[in-house]
């Protein structure tokens, strides 16, 4: 090989206090692990002596607990950006230790590279392999990794043992020119290729390899429930409909769909419905599901950014890789995410909300507007491009004491002009066309819970006939104030 070894802990001591660092994967996938936990324990030494140490941290979006875990157990993190979902760095961001700022994840790499987020000291990659001439074959995801690389001072990079060298050709490594020289990006369907199948490094800024053998570590998905089956199932219906109307053309459309329980269980339910033809996937993560689905042929391609799979998944995606490699391709976050792409392409989008209000604006990060939970990630990059855009969410949280449908969102992610459909256990509200009052009375009638119908139709009431959007703005958060004072939305009075 043509770069130094190292090991984990020598690579975290070429890394200092106040350095910017860069770490490539995506989704909790293909993300370095050894040196940033090694990083994690060398500022906690630091801390020990009394000595200052404390790093910048961007990424292309969640990592696992030796990145995001070690490092905010460890105090080792002035800064995040774009997208977390580990309990220790959100209860950091919360409690403000860490100063966190959330992004559209289509941005990241752009923003990057036109400087905004100023300067990149550090970049840390995995890789499956090496090739002879030092570039780089990613592993399971490729997130801003390109554009890291290029950005960075210095490179690290850790050699995972666990992925084969075979995957080399899943990669699709493709960055935009910035303004004023960029062209269109010439994806017209979901499996086009359009770049480069490993990474090129610039060999004198590598300072060394870690050799490793380490699993993603992705945790498995709760089982689906009744409540998400039957979200599956609305949304599969509502989809079915729409096909067989013509809307949705014969042949179907790409398919983006979100992260986490919810956004699993609703693609399990679209992939059963066999009156859905078999389709194709223009999205950001790849689940399970999607897994699953290739299977019994109910999907035939997958371009994504990350294989965020569990890892008898990934085992089994690898033992079969002649059926699955030709299947699956990994991209940029910035191209799986692209507002271009959504649009050329129709990809009808699919992603969860926290809570949504009345009138369709949606809150994805906030919970009651204060507590940051993940991040955005890319759902407002599709929300806002899609052919279709779909927020799902069972229609109360917490066993019924706060309802997902309020009347205005503590927090708005993605506004009322691009969420079209909002979908619940309950039912199915399609706001296309519809004035805010409509839009009001088509998500009460179809998406609130019976608990807290009555309540909802008193505070549209207070101002129908009287102004175009009857909000009250005295009311508009009385549900949320009632679950602060007492614990229950329920005991708001209109
Ligand atoms: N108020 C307070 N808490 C709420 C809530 C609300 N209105 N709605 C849900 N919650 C809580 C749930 O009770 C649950 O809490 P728990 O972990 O303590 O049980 C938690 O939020 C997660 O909800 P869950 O129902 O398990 O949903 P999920 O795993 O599908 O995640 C999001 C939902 C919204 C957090 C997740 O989809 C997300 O981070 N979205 C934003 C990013 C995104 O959409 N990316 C995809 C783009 S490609």
């Amino acid at each position: 090989m043509m770069y130094n070894t190292l090991t984990a802990a020598e690579a975290a001591a070429l890394i200092n206090n106040g350095d910017v660092v860069g770490i490539g994967g995506f989704s909790s996938v293909g993300t370095a692990k050894a040196i940033p936990a090694a990083l994690a324990a060398r500022a906690e030494e630091l801390h020990a002596k009394g000595e200052e140490f404390r790093v910048g941290l961007i990424t292309g979006g969640s990592t696992g607990d030796q990145i995001d875990g070690a490092l905010s157990r460890a105090k080792a993190v002035s800064f995040r950006t774009p997208f977390q979902s580990h309990k220790d760095m959100r209860a950091a961001i919360n409690c403000g230790e860490v100063q966190y700022f959330d992004m559209h994840l289509s941005h990241v790499a752009q923003d990057l590279r036109y400087g905004f987020l100023g300067k990149m000291d550090v970049a840390i990659i995995e890789a499956a392999d090496i090739t002879p001439n030092g570039e780089i074959v990613l592993t399971t995801s490729v997130g801003i990794t390109p554009t890291l690389v290029k950005s960075a001072s210095k490179i690290l990079i850790e050699l995972n043992a666990h992925h084969p060298a075979s995957i080399i050709g899943m990669h699709d490594l493709y960055e935009p020119a910035n303004p004023p020289y960029r062209k269109e990006i010439p994806i017209y369907t979901s499996a086009d290729r359009i770049g480069e199948a490993t990474l090129k490094v610039d060999p004198k800024k590598v300072l060394g390899v870690v050799m490793t053998d380490m699993p993603d570590g992705i945790a498995p998905f709760t089982p689906v429930d009744a409540v998400t089956a039957k979200i599956g199932e609305n949304v599969a219906n509502f989809l079915l409909a729409e096909l067989h109307r013509g809307i949705i053309p014969k042949e179907f459309l790409p398919l983006q769909s979100g992260v986490g329980n919810i956004a699993n269980a609703v693609l399990g339910s679209l992939g059963e419905c066999q009156d859905i033809p078999t389709f194709t996937m223009f999205t950001e993560v790849i689940q399970n599901s999607v897994i699953g689905l290739m299977k019994q042929g109910r999907i035939s391609f997958a371009s994504g950014s990350s294989l965020t799979l569990s890892d008898d998944v990934l085992q089994e995606v690898y033992k079969d890789y002649s059926f699955f490699g030709p299947k699956l391709m990994l991209r940029p976050q910035e191209i799986t995410n692209h507002p271009e792409l959504s649009r050329r392409l129709g990809v009808i989008a699919i992603n969860t909300a926290l809570e949504a209000d009345i009138f369709g604006n949606v809150n994805s990060t906030n919970v009651l507007g204060q507590k940051m939970m993940n991040g955005l990630g890319g759902s407002a990059d599709f929300a806002r491009n899609a052919f279709l855009s779909i927020f799902t969410c069972p229609s109360v949280a917490k066993k019924g004491v706060i309802s997902a449908i309020v009347p205005m969102v503590s927090h708005v992610d993605s506004s009322e002009h691009s969420v079209k459909v909002i979908v619940t256990e309950q039912g199915v509200a399609d706001l296309r066309g519809k004035s805010p009052l409509q839009k009001a009375q088509t998500i009460i009638e179809n998406c609130v819970h019976p608990e807290y119908k009555e309540l909802l139709w008193d505070y549209v009431k207070m101002q129908t006939g009287k102004c175009h959007t009857p909000m009250t703005l005295t009311k508009a958060l009385q549900m949320h104030i009632a679950f602060e004072e007492t614990g229950d939305m329920r005991n708001a009075k209109f």
